[in-house]
C-alpha cells in the first residue's frame, strides 16, 4: 500500500509499543520499530532508515540537523538508498545523484512486530514517475529486520523484457564521538579508487584514519568492516552482502561548508561506510533475475574489544 495516511497505516499494519506510524518532519510518514533489542525509524520517503538504537546504546546512525524533507530532496543521514545508480548517472549528468529511490515514496508491503523481532518491507515498482529517470521495469524490496543486530537488505528484479544495468549503494551514516579518534578496520589488504583525485590507489596497509575529505570506491571486497570509536568507546561492525564495493566517505572542512544541508562541524560526529554495487561490480540483471545488496550492524561496547 503506498499511503501517506497515517491513520490507514496504523489501522492496518500498527502493534501498539511495538509498531507504529506517525506523521514526521515534512509530512513524511515514519514507522517506529521497538522490541527488546533497539529501537528503528523508517520512513516511507527513499525506503530511508533514519535512526537506530540498539538497547543501552547511543544512538548508531547520525543525521543531520540541517537535513530537508522536502519531496525531491534527499534526506542528509540515516541510510539512503542509493538506486539504480550510485553517484552521477552514466547516461545523463543532469539527472538525480544517487538515482531517484531516495526521491519517491515508497509502498508498505508488510510489518511485523515481536518481542525479540521486528520488521518492515517497504518496496518501489516502475510507473510513469520512474521511467522519467530510467527506462526500465522493475521491483525493489527493501527488507529491514531490528533483532540482535540491524539487517537491511535490497532487492532488485528485472520485470521487464531486457537486461538492465544496476549500480547502488546502502549509503550508511555512523554516528561516531569524534572523527580524530576513530579507526577503521577491514580494508587494510583493499586497493581503492579515489574519487577526490580519479585515480586508482593501492591497499593502505594499515586502518583507515579519516585526517581529511576522504572519498573512496574500495574494489572487489566483501569484507565486514570494524568501526572502533575511542570517544564513545564502542565498535560497530558492518558486514555485508551482494557486494564487492565499499565506499569510505567524510566530506571534512570544505565540503561541509559547500552542503547546505549539513552542518559546518558535523564532519566531526559522522562517517558513511557503504556496501555498494559500484565501478567494477555494477550489476547486470536479465529479465526475471534479481540481485539482493545487505548490509547487516551490530554494535557492541568497548572501542578495543
Ligand atoms: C558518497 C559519494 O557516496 O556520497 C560522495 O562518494 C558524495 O562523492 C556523497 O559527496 C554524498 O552524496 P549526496 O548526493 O548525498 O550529497
Amino acid at each position: 500500500m503506498e499511503s501517506t495516511d497515517i491513520d490507514l497505516l496504523n489501522k492496518q499494519f500498527a502493534a501498539p509499543g511495538r509498531a507504529t506510524f506517525r506523521t514526521g518532519p515534512g509530512g513524511f510518514p515514519i514507522l517506529t520499530l521497538a522490541n527488546a533489542h533497539g529501537t528503528l525509524e523508517i520512513t516511507t520517503y527513499g525506503g530511508h532508515v533514519l535512526s537506530y538504537r540498539p538497547a543501552g546504546q547511543k544512538p548508531t546512525l547520525f543525521i543531520s540537523r540541517e537535513s530537508t524533507y522536502i519531496p525531491g530532496k534527499p534526506i542528509r543521514g540515516g541510510i539512503p538508498v542509493c538506486w539504480p545508480w550510485f553517484g552521477p548517472s552514466a547516461d545523463d549528468p543532469a539527472l538525480p545523484m544517487h538515482g531517484f529511490a531516495r526521491l519517491m515514496f515508497w509502498s508498505v508491503d508488510a510489518v511485523a512486530a515481536g518481542a525479540d523481532q521486528s520488521e518492515v518491507r517497504l518496496g518501489l515498482r516502475d510507473d510513469e514517475r520512474t521511467r522519467k529517470f530510467w527506462p526500465h521495469a522493475f521491483e525493489l524490496a527493501l527488507h529491514v529486520v531490528l533483532g540482535k543486530n540491524l539487517a537491511v537488505e535490497l532487492t532488485t528484479r528485472n520485470t521487464g523484457t531486457g537486461p538492465f544495468v544496476l549500480t547502488e549503494a546502502l549509503h550508511t551514516y555512523f554516528a561516531v564521538g569524534d572523527i580524530g579518534r576513530v579507526a577503521i578496520e577491514g580494508l587494510e589488504q583493499t586497493p581503492y579508487f579515489d574519487s577526490l583525485t580519479r585515480l586508482p590507489m593501492p591497499a593502505e596497509k594499515a586502518p583507515i584514519a579519516i585526517r581529511s575529505e576522504v572519498d573512496r570506491v574500495y574494489v572487489d571486497t566483501a569484507d565486514d568492516c570494524l568501526i572502533r570509536d575511542a570517544a564513545l568507546d564502542r565498535r560497530i561492525r558492518v558486514a555485508k552482502r551482494g557486494s564487492r564495493a565499499s565506499v569510505v566517505w567524510n566530506p571534512w572542512i570544505e565540503k561541509s561548508k559547500r552542503m547546505p544541508d549539513f552542518g559546518d562541524d558535523e564532519y566531526h560526529g559522522m562517517v558513511c561506510i557503504e556496501a555498494a554495487n559500484a565501478r567494477d561490480d555494477a550489476i547486470v540483471l536479465a529479465p526475471g533475475q534479481s540481485h539482493t545488496l545487505a548490509q547487516i550492524l551490530s554494535v557492541g561496547a568497548g572501542a578495543d574489544a
